[in-house]
């Protein structure tokens, strides 16, 4: 049997990793600059999380939803705690999509109306109402183009608005920083206006943190930089360091209701365990700091490059934009000098959204090689 091939790979196999470094069957050593997409947080095979996990497996490592888990009010209370986002309530799932695809449907059905405003460039995922509201024509299908969605440029508060008087609207989603799109974010100005319109219009305003949530901005979720408090937040990829976990905090004027959601892998022992020591290590090794002084050294480090017209992002969610396409460059990077890196929907930014633990030098490391690859 084939593969469904709807990835385009890069010809290299890691077998193993530590921390920020990926090794493949012939041990060459890469710098993983790119965190197999701003999944891993605390660093690959972090020890504590190989623990706990083969330690939770030994245990009970899956059982369904009807019965307690005790692992996830643990990781409610840990999340409150850490993210500052009280009385929220916690919904886990499995992934980025799934996450915005529960936010969805429960701000429909919270407000009883369809219509979804998301903004151009935006990326939500590939499930049915996530991929509605994703500005991307090639990944969706008809049947998923039923939905109701308008799109509306990053920053457009008066276009918005005019959408939300129509009465139709159930939920405006955002990334308070856009991943996929090339790391794009509005003013702070335009995310208050925009969660005061929604709260004026009744409306769920969803804050997408699948990318930049769990301290890959410096702030736990990039809308607090903001001061916003949205009706829903949708998290994923750092939330498991690799496990696949995702969830929903929802404001608790969302009430619950028995089968609203449900799920049958969701918020399973395993997936709990590996997202509260990604917690724990968050804590213990004050990763947020770690963000925040890493980020500073990059941006000082990357103003010497030549041809760079812009340092784009924040925290360790970063970009370097040039004046022509950077698919080769990152083929360079990847092959000469050992690095990975991300690209974006924009060709001409190169992206790096490294494991949360990375130091100078591997800045070094990856400037020296732009360096060399620039010049
Ligand atoms: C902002 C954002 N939302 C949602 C998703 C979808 O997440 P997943 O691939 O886990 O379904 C992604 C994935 O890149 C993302 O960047």
């Amino acid at each position: 049997m084939s593969l469904f091939n709807v990835y385009p790979l890069f010809d290299i196999t890691p077998v193993r990793a530590k921390d920020v470094y990926v090794y493949d069957e012939n041990d060459v050593e890469y710098l993983d600059l790119y965190g197999g997409h701003a999944v891993i947080s605390i660093g690959h095979s972090h020890p504590k999380y190989v623990y706990n996990i083969a330690n939770q497996l030994n245990k009970i490592g899956f059982y369904s939803n009807s019965i307690q888990n005790p692992l996830q009010e643990a990781l409610a209370s840990e999340l409150e705690a850490a993210s500052g986002c009280l009385d929220y309530q916690l919904f886990l799932c499995n992934s980025g999509a799934e996450a915005n695809e529960n936010a969805i449907k429960l701000a429909s059905f919270h407000t009883n109306k369809k219509k979804v405003i998301a903004f151009k460039n935006g990326f939500h995922g590939r499930t049915s109402a996530a991929v509605a509201a994703t500005d991307n024509s090639k990944i969706i299908a008809p049947v998923n183009a039923q939905q109701e969605v308008e799109l509306f440029q990053l920053g457009d508060l008066v276009g918005v608005e005019s959408a939300l008087k129509k009465n139709d609207v159930c939920a405006v989603i955002i990334e308070s920083i856009q991943g996929v799109g090339g790391l794009d974010e509005s003013t702070t100005d335009f995310y208050k206006g925009l969660d005061l319109i929604c709260k004026r219009h009744e409306v769920v305003l969803i804050a997408d943190e699948v990318q930049s949530g769990f301290g890959r901005t410096g702030d736990f979720f990039a809308f607090q930089k903001h001061g916003i408090k949205p009706n829903i937040i949708s998290m994923a990829k750092g939330m498991g360091n690799g496990f696949p976990v995702g969830g929903i905090l929802i404001h608790p004027n969302i009430k619950a209701s028995y089968g609203l959601l449900g799920t049958t892998f969701g918020g399973n022992h395993l997936a709990c365990i590996a997202s509260l020591t990604v917690l724990e290590v968050l804590k213990k090794e004050k990763l947020q700091q770690n963000v925040k002084e890493i980020s500073n050294y990059f941006t000082k480090k990357a103003k010497v490059l030549p041809k760079v017209k812009a340092i784009k992002g924040r925290g360790l969610m970063l970009g370097l934009e040039f004046d022509f396409p950077i698919a080769n460059l990152r083929k360079e990077l990847i092959f000469k000098h050992k690095i990975f890196t991300g690209s974006a929907k924009n060709p001409n930014v190169l992206r790096i959204l490294p494991p949360l633990t990375i130091q100078k030098e591997h800045i070094d490391q990856f400037i020296n090689a732009l360096k060399i690859e620039l010049s």
